[in-house]
């Protein structure tokens, strides 16, 4: 039995100023006689617009996004920087190599009682790092986490491939994580984890890690940026976010009906849909914000999670299964009872 319970108390969300319609990107491509409509991305991923930071703008920084979201959650947890113990950031695009992101994070909230981590597990990242903070918090090592999923994926962008570049966007969302009594109803009730290496191939950045520092040449063929085999990602995405979801339902003796939200990553509308089917879960109950967004990777979870919150559609008591898939390959589904 666990000393105590960890629960979220407070969420936020942050989003650079720039939106990038369908159109902007058809003209960009266009530029170097490369062919895609806004039709076509609609249909076949469901994206009509996403967020880009402008690059330079020291403001939409990861870190600047990290920290707008964090300071929305704090608020909504009526907590200070000073109180937090431990700042967990998801990020696969980090500000710097070193410092972390979650350090220069913490230099600019003034969480001067914090430790603070990256963590690089792609688009599971936010489902890690929640899962890390509610096992510190359980065994009573942490009180007050802050757990943040942010990426500025305009950086790592491929503009030469048009089956990619169409499907990311830029942003960050925050959850705060509070100890709470060890019987509390309102809690993360668990976690499931996994990877598998062996499907590394499927989403991966070749180069411009210390493997092979990036060259001229590097830059000149894009293998400082995204690589992607898109159709057979979608079968693994469907067939993962189905089982990781089944699992925890059986876990928890839960049927899809008694479940009150689904969370699924937001990498296209169309996993979304086959997945939510395959559950029996009604697309009523699934919340989703890629149409606005696009992928932002490990911020997507936290930031359809805020909206909801904001909007009053999750309320106490409710239960939301969220789940994710990512780079790795990496998986990931967390129960919380809200
Ligand atoms: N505009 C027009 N045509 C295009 C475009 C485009 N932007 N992109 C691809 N096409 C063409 C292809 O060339 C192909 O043409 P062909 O039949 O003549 O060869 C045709 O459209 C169909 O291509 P598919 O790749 O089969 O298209 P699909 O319907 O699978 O959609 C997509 C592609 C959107 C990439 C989809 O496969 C997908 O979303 N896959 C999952 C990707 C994913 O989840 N990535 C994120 C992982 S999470 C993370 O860690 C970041």
């Amino acid at each position: 039995m666990a000393n105590f319970a960890a629960t979220i108390t407070g969420t936020g969300s942050a989003f650079p100023a720039g939106i990038v319609t369908n159109q902007d990107i058809v003209e960009k491509l266009a530029a170097s006689g490369i062919e895609t409509s806004d039709q076509w991305i609609r249909e076949r991923s469901g994206i009509r617009e996403r967020r880009m930071s402008a690059p330079g703008n020291a403001e939409e920084y990861n870190s600047a996004l990290g920290f707008a979201a964090s300071r929305a959650a704090l608020e909504m947890a009526g907590r200070k920087p000073e109180d937090i113990d431990l700042i967990a950031y998801a990020t696969c695009t980090p500000d710097t190599v070193i410092p972390s992101t979650s350090c220069w994070l913490q230099h600019r909230l003034g969480a001067v009682n914090a430790w603070a981590m990256d963590l690089n597990a792609a688009c599971s990242g936010f489902l890690y790092c929640l899962s890390i903070a509610d096992q510190f918090i359980q065994t009573g090592q942490v009180k007050t986490a802050l757990v943040i999923g942010a990426e500025v994926l305009s950086s790592i962008i491929n503009w030469s491939d048009r089956g990619s570049c169409i499907l990311f966007g830029d942003a960050a969302g925050a959850v705060v994580v509070e100890r709470a009594e060890a019987d509390t109803p309102n809690r993360i009730l668990s976690a499931t984890l996994r990877s598998d290496g062996n499907l590394w191939e499927l989403l991966h950045i070749p180069a411009g890690g210390s493997r092979f520092p990036a060259t001229a040449e590097i830059i000149r063929d894009y293998l400082n940026k995204i690589q992607m085999n898109g159709r057979e990602l979608f079968k693994v995405a469907v067939r993962t976010l189905t089982s990781f979801a089944k699992q925890t339902l059986k876990k928890h003796k839960l049927t899809p009906e008694e479940l009150d939200w689904f969370i699924p990553h937001q990498a296209n509308i169309r996993i979304i849909e086959a997945v939510a089917e395959r559950l029996s879960i009604p697309m009523e109950k699934v919340l989703v914000n890629i149409d606005r967004f696009g992928n932002t990777s490990s911020a997507t979870i936290p930031t359809v999670l805020d909206e909801a919150v904001r909007a009053g559609k999750i309320r106490k008591g409710q239960t939301v299964l969220m789940d994710a898939f990512g780079s790795g390959l990496t998986f990931g589904a967390v129960l919380v009872r809200y």
